[in-house]
């Protein structure tokens, strides 16, 4: 069984992709930090994260210990991450790397484009969304967290950056592919998020 679940940043996909890997017993995939993982060679590399050479030639040489990585979120990294996923060669080296996880045992992928790229055929596809400022709050909850002192005002700028990058990019903009479930958190807790998921699956796949 494969379930896509797309949206943007901070919209809580990673939360419910998890869990909802854990509850069927599907391995998970971060899609996210594949493009995390190239742009952070490229800068290691002291090169440019917006040079289609630099990262193409990043994806295409990068290994398991790149994913591993502790430091591929915040700061650098995220802008970094929305440059050189806007190049279409990267998203091409990339694009193997994801089938081949997803086909093997079954798989749950969160993303931008697991549902209209990558997954077309999905089992089941969601799209998780949320309000700009339901976003904001919660990253910058989670940065405070960590002792980072961005303040809300900058988090929220940058998610609305990162977002208009994504969505209007040219190669597998972000969008909801049309046979997708829209799945609105901005008043939605993690917990009702995940039940109303995890029925969905279970109506679609007798699971
Ligand atoms: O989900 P995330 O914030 O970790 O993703 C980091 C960046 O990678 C984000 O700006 C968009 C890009 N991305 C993408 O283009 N396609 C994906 N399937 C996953 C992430």
């Amino acid at each position: 069984m494969i379930i896509a679940i797309d949206g943007p940043a901070a919209a809580g996909k990673g939360t419910l992709a998890r869990r909802l890997a854990a509850a069927l017993g599907l391995p998970y995939l971060d899609t996210g930090l594949l493009y995390r993982a190239v742009a952070r060679r490229v800068l290691d590399a002291g090169r440019n994260p917006a040079d289609p050479q630099a990262a193409a030639e990043a994806a295409r040489s990068l290994t398991q210990a790149d994913l591993a990585r502790g430091d591929l979120r915040g700061g650098a990294a995220d802008k970094a991450a929305s440059q050189v996923a806007s190049i279409p060669a990267v998203r091409t080296a990339l694009l193997e790397y994801q089938r081949k996880f997803g086909t093997e045992n079954g798989a749950v992928l969160d993303g931008r484009d697991i549902g209209t790229i990558i997954f077309p055929n999905a089992d089941v596809k969601l799209f998780v969304t949320a309000s700009l400022d339901a976003r904001a709050l919660r990253r910058h909850h989670e940065l405070s967290a960590r002792g980072q002192g961005l303040t809300l005002h900058e988090v929220r700028a940058e998610l609305a950056a990162r977002d208009a990058a994504d969505a209007n990019r040219k190669a597998a903009p972000l969008i909801a592919a049309a046979d997708a479930t829209l799945f609105d958190t901005t008043e939605m807790s993690a917990e009702a998020a995940f039940t109303a998921a995890l029925a969905l699956v279970r109506a679609k796949n007798d699971v």
